[in-house]
């Protein structure tokens, strides 16, 4: 994987939301008083649970939006690190609607606005998750468009997913630069067809899957220089 090859032709700059713009693990981070040592273990097993949920139900299909799985995923966690309470419950969901959007975010947004790029979300999150989202950490106004998979009712890595942003912008595949920290995500990206950098924030081997990023990055910061705006 060439780390820092130009991406030519990009007519849009698509982001996933959870763990590339979004900080997951600051809901628990905010707990720490009421999780103790448990936190890191809670955190980790409920975006775990979370994303394989998200599989699981779009293969049998049985789909739900990412709010109930998000919910689901919490409990199973709670349950297999021995925390209990719906008042903790609640105050994690809250928490998970207003999550801390990494530091880089709001300028890398503007930065590719001001040179005419258009921006957009594109997300597992149900619209009203995402919403939130943006409202909380005040970069609502720096993206053209936030697409949730609830228009297609089914989760990544479906190509269906993918295809909501070529539809929105009318661009070829070819012709988005699609960011995603969740390795998983920008191999289906990728694979769809989409230019992918991988914002490999957390230092991880890459998948053994089909569609290879063509680029890797650990933060969203070089993207500009990447696509030349
Ligand atoms: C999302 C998950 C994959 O935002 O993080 O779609």
């Amino acid at each position: 994987m060439a780390a820092q090859s130009k991406l030519d032709n990009i007519g849009a700059c698509v982001f996933d939301a959870y763990g590339t713009l979004f900080d997951v693990h600051s809901a628990a981070a905010k707990c720490r008083d009421d999780l103790g040592d448990k936190a890191d273990a809670l955190s980790a097993l409920w975006r775990q649970k979370q994303l394989e949920y998200t599989w699981l139900r779009s293969l049998m299909p049985a789909h739900a939006d990412f709010w109930q799985v998000t919910g689901d995923a919490l409990d199973y966690a709670m349950a297999a690190t021995g925390l209990e309470g719906s008042a903790l419950r609640e105050k994690l969901m809250a928490l998970y609607l207003a999550l801390d959007a990494y530091a880089e975010v709001p300028d890398v947004l503007a930065t590719l606005r001001a040179a005419g790029m258009k921006t957009a979300i594109l997300s597992n999150g149900s619209p009203m998750m995402l919403d939130a989202a943006v409202v909380s950490a005040g970069i609502k106004d720096l993206f053209d468009a936030v697409l949730s998979i609830e228009d297609v009712g089914i989760f990544k890595v479906s190509p269906k997913t993918y295809q909501l942003a070529v539809d929105r912008f009318a661009l070829a595949p070819g012709q988005i630069c699609f960011m995603s920290s969740n390795a998983w995500d920008a191999a289906g990206a990728a694979n769809f067809g989409f230019q992918v950098a991988w914002v490999n924030r957390f230092g991880q081997p890459r998948e053994r899957l089909p569609g290879e990023p063509k680029a890797e990055i650990t933060s969203l910061e070089p993207l500009p220089g990447l696509v030349g705006a």
